[in-house]
């Protein structure tokens, strides 16, 4: 995810400056760049690529011009949501009389654009920020105020944002606001700057300012001062770190694990503003928009889950038959692949060896390809002919969390927007489907958050982490969930477990069950919840621990048979997501529990380049 700084009240803020955005490389980033003010005016300097591609632009600079230096300055590097990475698309972006970076989405961008144009605005980048740059330098056009612009620009926007501003007026001084993104300000040596991120100040010094939400506030030299929407001053405490620097990346959190979990309502939202207009999916694709007879789906790991989510969907709601694929075999068993088929690749890293085969295969084949990627230029993004963007940000822990309910809900947003391009479903009920999704999936997630339904998961976690073989049962789509949960509690506790398909534990693995073995059942289809009690009963006459994942809904119509249960408070239609939510954090407690580190399980890596 992108990274802001900004340096004032240094002889050469531009050191400083490159220093913290190296420190925010680990957030992940395609592209970098700075802006400072010189006696003539401000200098942007900024490239698609990483910072060593930055600094050497700099070098080149330096030795055509002179000596690059500038006692105020901002600093950005971008995970490209809107527009490729590219040398216009990266941050700063300059606007009439101010330059700005930006930290978040403009979800009205498009509206903005539009009334910013028909006022005589130009626009050179794709992003959503050089609008946002520009509503900002309309609003100081009618005020001549940079902290009343900043609030009335707020007020226009739709979205999440943390800006950092140079106005050519003053030029020694940065302005920032923030909305749902993180900032942080703070003053040390005479010098006042702010972060994305707390890592970027720690060399500097280990006390901030934490800004409130839509407050305003200027920093001159050392001096800060924060405004409220009214514009009157607010006397912000200071806050003292007391982590690592290690920590402070972890942003308080134990584990990059847990961080990422508790980070899946901010990426579903980043995720749905980039993919919807209005309440309607808004899928960019040509590929999408023509005739398609199967779709076929390759992937590794916990990509290729998501596309069992994935193939679930899109069969019921767009009729188009999906095959799912593990990559590392569909590359080799000569697929059967017809002319208006076409090849969906998922990968998080968009660099996994046998996924990024199974591509080149497809176009070896003329096989038109697509993929759902969430490192933008990544080799699976570059190679395919359209891609789609998850806006997950970057994942650090081994075992995907974020990224795989992220590419789950991109997925249904493409079977529902295929359904509607096919005609299978109205407008009308594609708003309907599309808001209740929307609205469940994300307060569904955060109330696994919640005490009460933490607190369950805990116990539960209790119980499996002295065990040594774990099942997981459920039908449908549930057994899909069952696969992934099933796979995160091996991948980080070694605590070796199955998923199974209910119907099918009687044909074999029922053999297994015995006194105490646990078997975690998920519930949330209604039509066949009846069925999966009978199966619980079956488990229980042979001793199994049942411990059921149900909606609440399931929970207060049926009588389930279990030993412990987790009852998540969604309706029972959107609540695979949450109860995937639960499953991660059940299988973090366990590794936790028994001292592993659930961030770097032994053999793993993140990222597989190798076949
Ligand atoms: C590795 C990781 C898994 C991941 C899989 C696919 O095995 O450990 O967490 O699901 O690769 O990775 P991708 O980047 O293609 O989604």
């Amino acid at each position: 995810m992108c990274g802001i700084i900004g340096f004032t009240g240094h002889k050469n803020c531009v050191p400083h400056l490159l220093d913290a955005l190296s420190s925010l490389e680990y957030r992940g980033y395609d592209s970098a760049g700075i802006a400072y003010s010189t006696d003539e005016g401000i200098r942007i300097i900024k490239t698609s690529g990483k910072i060593e591609a930055l600094k050497n632009k700099i070098k080149d600079y330096e030795t055509a011009h002179c000596n690059i230096s500038g006692d105020c300055g901002i600093g950005h590097t971008r995970w490209a949501t809107h527009g490729e990475p590219s040398d216009v698309n990266s941050h700063p972006h300059r606007v009439r009389d101010l330059t700005l970076v930006h930290n978040g989405i403009i979800e009205n961008y498009a509206e903005l654009k539009e009334s910013l144009a028909a006022k005589g605005y130009t626009f050179l980048s794709e992003t959503d920020t050089e609008i946002a740059a520009a509503q900002i330098s309309l609003r100081y056009s009618e005020t001549s105020d940079p902290i009343k612009a900043l609030h009335k620009a707020a007020e226009d926007i739709r979205g999440s944002f943390a800006f950092g501003v140079i106005f050519d007026d003053y030029p020694h001084k940065i302005y920032a606001i923030r909305r749902d993104s993180p900032l942080v300000a703070a003053a040390a040596d005479g010098c006042g700057m702010i972060a994305s991120d707390i890592t970027a100040i720690l060399p500097h010094t280990r006390k901030y300012f934490p800004i409130p939400e839509n407050a305003a506030l200027v920093i001159d030299g050392d001096e800060i001062f924060f405004f409220d929407r009214f514009g009157r001053e607010l006397d912000i405490p200071e806050e003292e770190v007391t982590w690592s620097t290690e920590d402070a990346r972890r942003g308080g959190y134990p584990h990059f694990m847990l961080k990422e979990i508790f980070e899946e309502p901010h990426a579903l939202r980043e995720t749905f503003a980039s993919k919807m207009v209005g309440n309607l999916p808004a899928i960019n694709s040509k590929i999408l928009s023509s005739r398609i007879g199967t779709i076929h789906i390759a992937a590794c790991g916990t990509a290729m889950h998501a596309g069992l989510f994935a193939k679930h969907y899109i069969e019921k709601l767009a009729k188009i038959p999906v095959t799912v694929n593990i990559a590392s075999e569909f590359r080799y068993c000569d697929p059967l692949l017809d002319g208006e088929d076409i090849v969906l690749l998922i990968s998080q890293s968009g660099e996994t060896a046998d996924t990024l085969a199974s591509l080149r295969l497809a176009k070896s084949r003329e096989i038109r390809t697509l993929s759902l990627v969430n490192v933008a230029g990544s080799a699976i993004a570059r190679e395919s002919d359209e891609v789609i963007y998850t806006c997950a940000g970057p994942e650090i822990a081994v075992a995907s969390t974020k990224a795989y309910i992220v590419q789950c809900a991109s997925l249904y947003l493409l079977a529902l927007d295929l359904a509607l391009k096919r005609g299978m479903i109205s407008a009308e009920s594609a708003e309907k489907m599309c808001s209740s999704f929307v609205r469940d999936i994300c307060s569904g997630i955060s109330s696994v958050f919640d005490y009460s339904v933490t607190e369950k998961i805990d116990k539960a976690a209790e119980y499996i982490s002295a065990r040594r073989h774990v099942f997981y049962i459920g039908r449908g789509i549930d057994s899909h969930l069952c696969t992934e949960g099933s796979l995160k509690l091996k991948e980080i506790s070694y605590i070796h477990s199955e998923a199974y398909a209910a119907g099918e534990m009687k044909h074999g693995t029922i053999s297994l069950i015995e006194d105490g073995v646990p078997v975690i059942a998920i519930i949330t289809e209604i039509s066949t919840a009846e069925k999966m009690i009978s199966g619980i009963r079956e488990v229980k006459s042979r001793g199994g621990y049942v411990i059921a994942f149900v909606s609440e809904e399931i929970a207060d119509k049926f009588e389930i048979p279990y030993d412990e249960v987790v009852s998540i408070p969604c309706p029972s239609t959107h609540a695979h997501l949450p109860i995937m939510t639960a499953l991660q954090l059940m299988a973090y407690k366990c590794a936790v529990k028994l001292g592993l580190d659930p961030d770097k399980p032994r053999n793993l890596a993140k990222s597989v380049t190798v076949e």
